[in-house]
């Protein structure tokens, strides 16, 4: 037997208690049973995105929630700008386009973090940029943005700044109302310890008029038909309601840690995955590390690691995206992840790459960063 465990960067392991929670009978969405969890997922989730803004709980993976942003927050002929240095930042691209929206794209090199400089100097003088898109964490490449650098810069223009943080929430820092982001996107299956299935969109005063004065025509996703019900603790069409009460559960937990402490363990997880992997000679990809997951070069014929790390020790990482295919592999540590998890992915490593001298100092170098946190 190999006991398989998710290192991928989403989705991620879920918790035996959310497993259990997800299994309960199925509520009927127009019950108070219902309206009570709701408002406690609600609630819940309030206290890691860190507003007390509306928050829109979508029957959709994360891209469904940027989807319902685009079409929300824009209309067709609108003008944005885009920080793009990866898969997911260029997702944010397409959607525009899509939607038809003229996109100004500020591209950086993937593994790169966008230059808060530079989004000033495009935005100077430029009153009919209507928005700007970016994401807290590229989990194509496992970098980090400085969205709350971006946030002080777009707060001082015309536009609004909407984030992707479906791979950041819960693990990176983000504190949506404090650095004035206006929305923040999100979704179930990563740092949030719940399976796929359910989308997020934070969503301030400001952005709150931007939807309810869009003539853009939405059905599904409309959200001044969502604003209406939340009122209520409702939604307007069936929800997944057992995916809501195994986010409720998950939530409850992240919040009795505390977000704060939750941010910090994962911190001290990705210190030491970075650690560890330099020891084995992994060097690490991006220029600004997440804390949720480690991208690592795979050196010139170690092409096997990935696959050996599932096949031998069931761990279950990703590869890379696009032109990254075969060049990175992305260990992720995020939500239901502690200092074990740490430790077994540097054993495999280690014991797959047969460096045991390295293998040594890795969990030495893993073992300081654990002491350091544990002080
Ligand atoms: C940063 C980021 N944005 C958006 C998405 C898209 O989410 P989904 O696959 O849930 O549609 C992902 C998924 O990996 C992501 O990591």
């Amino acid at each position: 037997m190999i006991k398989k465990q998710l290192y991928t960067p989403g989705p991620t392991e879920v918790p035996p208690e959310t497993l259990a929670a997800l299994a309960k009978p199925v509520l009927h969405h127009r019950k108070e049973e219902f309206k009570k969890l709701y408002f406690s997922a609600v609630s819940n989730l309030g206290s890691i995105f860190k507003s007390s803004g509306e928050i829109f709980i979508l029957t959709s993976s994360g891209t469904g929630a940027m989807e319902a942003a685009v079409n929300n927050f824009t209309s067709p002929g609108d003008k944005a700008l885009v920080v793009v240095s990866g898969k997911f930042g260029e997702r944010w691209e397409e959607l525009l386009e899509t939607f038809g929206v003229e996109t100004e794209v500020l591209n950086y090199e993937w593994g790169s973090s966008a230059a808060p400089e530079d989004i000033k100097n495009k935005l100077k003088g430029r009153d009919d940029i209507k928005a700007v898109f970016a994401t807290l964490v590229e989990t194509s490449t496992g970098t980090l943005h400085p969205i709350k650098e971006i946030a002080e810069i777009v707060e001082n223009t015309p536009a609004s700044f909407i984030v992707d943080a479906v791979s950041g929430l819960g693990c990176d820092v983000i504190k949506t109302d404090e650095w004035g982001i206006d929305a923040v996107v999100s979704g179930s299956q990563k740092a949030l310890m719940t399976p796929p299935g359910l989308g997020f969109v934070c969503v301030n005063e400001k952005a709150k008029n931007i939807y309810r004065d869009n003539d853009r025509k939405n059905y599904y996703w409309d959200f001044k038909k969502a604003s209406a019900r939340l009122e209520n603790s409702q939604t307007p069409y069936t929800p997944a309601v057992n995916l809501i009460a195994g986010l409720d559960q998950s939530l409850r937990m992240i919040n009795s840690e505390g977000i704060e402490n939750v941010w910090e363990r994962h911190k001290m997880l990705s210190e030491a995955a970075r650690a560890a992997m330099d020891k084995l000679g992994l060097e690490v990809f991006s220029e600004s590390p997440a804390r949720g997951l480690t991208a690592i070069k795979i050196p010139e014929g170690k092409s096997f690691i990935v696959k050996e790390l599932k096949e031998r020790f069931g761990i279950v990482a990703a590869g890379g995206q696009a032109h990254l295919k075969g060049k990175i592999a992305r260990l992720g540590h995020m939500g239901y992840a502690d200092k074990s998890d740490i430790l077994k992915l540097i054993a495999a490593a280690g014991l797959i790459l047969e460096d045991f001298s390295g293998l040594s100092a890795a969990l030495k170098a893993a073992n300081e960063i654990f002491k350091k946190y544990a002080e």
